[in-house]
This record gives structure tokens, C-alpha cells and sequence, in this order.
């Protein structure tokens, strides 16, 4: 059931958390399916509905630093601790980071290594529930796993039905892509997922370099390995119909063209690119009129899905610079592809 996020109901949903139920709640980058992380049976529920591997392990949500502080172990880490209090600027906020874990959290949320990410979201809502439970909160995307993570309280609803009872709703997300996946626990810092908090942000705080995977497209046996982010391997916001960078499409030229049956789906970054491909696609869904990196990130997920169900052979997706928030958007979208 998608519920409106009341005072009434934030208590409600609090209560259910603290009972060891599954919830669905907004953040600002993209909805989080949320358990009690001190609780096995609560985070295996999680697991379970989603169809997520056992390898991949989960975010943990907190309110402050100082609940941060009950999930990852830092005495004795100080660099890492000195790192950590460099990036507080970007708490709350779509930054999510990776720690020693401490020993009340299980290796069920791990999947069985002894790191843990952590990350204090910004949305109201989010953070109003995470006050109010008063508990470290373990919550992946509200997606069914190797899907297209869900921007609205619709899209959960669409992946898990009343299967989740309770699904907050908190309005379309603002950032619309997952948070920025740092990596504090190696000589060297390093993005394991790129999002809105971008490298020179990471850079210009820290005071020293931080690196970002040649290619964050891992194979699966790299994927599961955990001195990476299992969550980074290919295929993993894919929708079902298959998905080409427009620059990668071959169309058919001359008489060719009118015997393709082929029904094409395009999203498109610009009114330019809009209207430069019109007559190669059947339907085309503009998510920026200006190219806008906010607007395309707000707005491509929404996008993937709804082109999704509309029956087509392909799906075509624009490209922006792979630089910023751009590096983020082109991640998702190289992500997508079939091929
Ligand atoms: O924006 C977000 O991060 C959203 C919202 C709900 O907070 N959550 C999210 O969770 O995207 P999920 O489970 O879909 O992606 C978490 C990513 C995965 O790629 C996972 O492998 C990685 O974080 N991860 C989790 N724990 C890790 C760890 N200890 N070490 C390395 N990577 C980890
Ligand atoms: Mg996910």
C-alpha cells in the first residue's frame, strides 16, 4: 500500500520497522527497501523479495554520524576516521561510505566481508524515519534486483505489489540516481560507483587523489569478489528490452527502411537531438529540453521503465559528457545495455 508521509504514518512505518518488517521509503536518490540491520530475519526478508544474489551486500541508512558510529568500528582507523570527518560536508546526502564494519552488524548485510557502507540520506522523510526508529536501518534500492531502481512510490509499487504493506511516499526523487560509492578502507581512496557526488567534489575535500576503476563494468567473478562493489557488474539496471546507445544504432537506409518493422524507442538528452532523430522512432521521450545533467538524472530511470512496457524491439539512449554527474548518467545507461 503507498501511504502519504503523515506524522501518523511515519510512526507507523517506524513501528513496523522496529517489529522486523520491510518498508519502502524515499530518499533523495532513488526509494530504499528498508529492515532493521540488527535484525537477520528482517534483512533476510530483504534478500528474498528483491531476488538479490547473497553476495551483494547492503547500504546501511543512519540519522547522524554518531549512529554511524554503532555500524562501523573506526577505534584504532585514523586515517580512515580523519577521511570520514572531511566528508561530513556531504552528510546527509547522496554519498554512501564504504568502513570497517562493527561487530553487531551482521554478515548477512555485508555478505560476508568485514566492510560496511554507510550512508545519512537527505530527504525529509528518509531522515524523519531514521530519527524516529531509532535503529540503523539496512536498505538496497526498492527495485527487484537486476531492474531499474524506482525514482517514485509507483515504481516500487509496480516491482513488489503488497508484497512490501507499507510504501512511503515522498514524491519523485530528486537526484534520481544512486549515491556516490566510496571506498575508505584502501591505501587509496576510490569511487565504486559513480553519482551526484562527483571525483573533483571528493577530491577538493579529502586533499588527495582519488581513483575511479578503469571500468566500472566488472565481470561477475570480479563482481563478487569483495575488494569491489559486487552491485558494480554488467547488466545491473537493466531493463528487458534491449537498450543501444544512439550513437551505436545502424539504421536501415533507403528502400530498407520502409520494410523495417522494427519499433524503435528513443531518450533523448535535448530538443536537438530530438528533433534530429524524429523519423528513426516510433516514440521518443525528451528528459531534458537543454541537456540539463540534473534534469537527464532526475528523469532516466522514470524513462527506462516507461519505455519498458511499451512492447519495443529497442531502446535508444542519447549520451551527455562522461564527466561530473555526467560520469554517473553514462555509468546507468552503459549499465543498461544488451550488448
Ligand atoms: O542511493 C543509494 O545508495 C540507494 C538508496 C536507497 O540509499 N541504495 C542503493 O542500494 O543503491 P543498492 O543495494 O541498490 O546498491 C548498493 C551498492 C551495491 O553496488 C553494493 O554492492 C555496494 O553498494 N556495497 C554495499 N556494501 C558494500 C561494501 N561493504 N563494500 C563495497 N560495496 C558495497
Ligand atoms: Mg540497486
Amino acid at each position: 500500500m503507498i501511504i502519504q508521509p503523515t506524522d501518523e504514518a511515519l510512526l507507523q512505518v517506524a513501528q513496523a520497522l522496529q517489529s522486523g518488517q520491510v518498508v519502502a521509503f524515499p530518499t533523495e536518490t532513488v526509494y530504499g527497501l528498508g529492515a532493521n540491520a540488527l535484525n537477520q530475519s528482517a534483512v533476510q526478508q530483504i534478500f528474498h523479495l528483491k531476488g538479490r544474489p547473497a553476495s551483494n551486500p547492503l547500504i546501511v541508512h543512519v540519522a547522524s554520524p554518531d549512529q554511524a558510529a554503532n555500524v562501523a568500528d573506526l577505534s584504532g582507523k585514523s586515517q580512515i576516521k580523519a577521511r570520514m570527518d572531511r566528508l561530513f560536508p556531504f552528510w546527509p546526502g547522496p554519498l554512501t561510505l564504504v568502513l570497517p564494519k562493527h561487530s553487531q552488524i551482521s554478515s548477512l548485510v555485508t555478505a560476508g566481508g568485514e566492510t560496511v557502507a554507510v550512508r545519512i540520506p537527505s530527504h525529509p522523510v528518509a531522515l524523519r524515519l531514521l530519527e524516529l526508529v531509532k535503529l540503523p536501518i539496512a536498505a538496497p534500492s526498492a527495485n527487484l534486483s537486476f531492474g531499474v531502481s524506482a525514482t517514485t512510490a509507483a515504481h516500487v509499487y509496480r516491482d513488489f505489489g503488497d508484497s512490501i504493506p507499507l510504501i512511503l511516499d515522498g514524491g519523485a526523487c530528486t537526484i534520481g540516481l544512486e549515491s556516490t560509492v566510496v571506498n575508505l578502507c584502501e591505501a587509496k581512496v576510490a569511487i565504486l560507483r559513480p553519482g551526484a557526488v562527483t571525483r573533483a567534489e571528493l577530491e577538493a575535500v579529502l586533499g588527495e587523489q582519488v581513483y575511479v576503476p578503469e571500468s566500472t563494468t566488472l565481470n561477475l567473478k570480479d563482481a563478487e569478489s569483495h575488494a569491489t562493489s559486487p552491485g558494480l557488474h554488467h547488466l545491473h539496471y537493466a531493463p528487458r528490452t534491449p537498450l543501444q546507445l544512439l550513437s551505436q544504432v545502424h539504421f536501415p537506409s533507403g528502400s530498407a527502411r520502409g520494410d523495417s518493422k522494427l519499433q524503435r524507442g528513443l531518450i533523448s538528452f535535448s530538443n536537438e537531438c530530438t528533433v534530429l532523430n524524429r523519423e528513426h522512432f516510433q516514440v521518443i521521450t525528451t528528459i531534458s529540453q537543454t541537456a540539463d545533467l540534473v534534469e537527464i538524472g532526475a528523469n532516466l530511470f522514470a524513462a527506462l521503465r516507461e519505455l519498458d512496457q511499451q512492447g519495443l524491439d529497442l531502446i535508444a539512449v542519447d549520451s551527455c559528457a562522461d564527466k561530473g554527474l555526467g560520469r554517473a548518467i553514462m555509468d546507468r545507461v552503459r549499465r543498461a545495455r544488451h550488448n
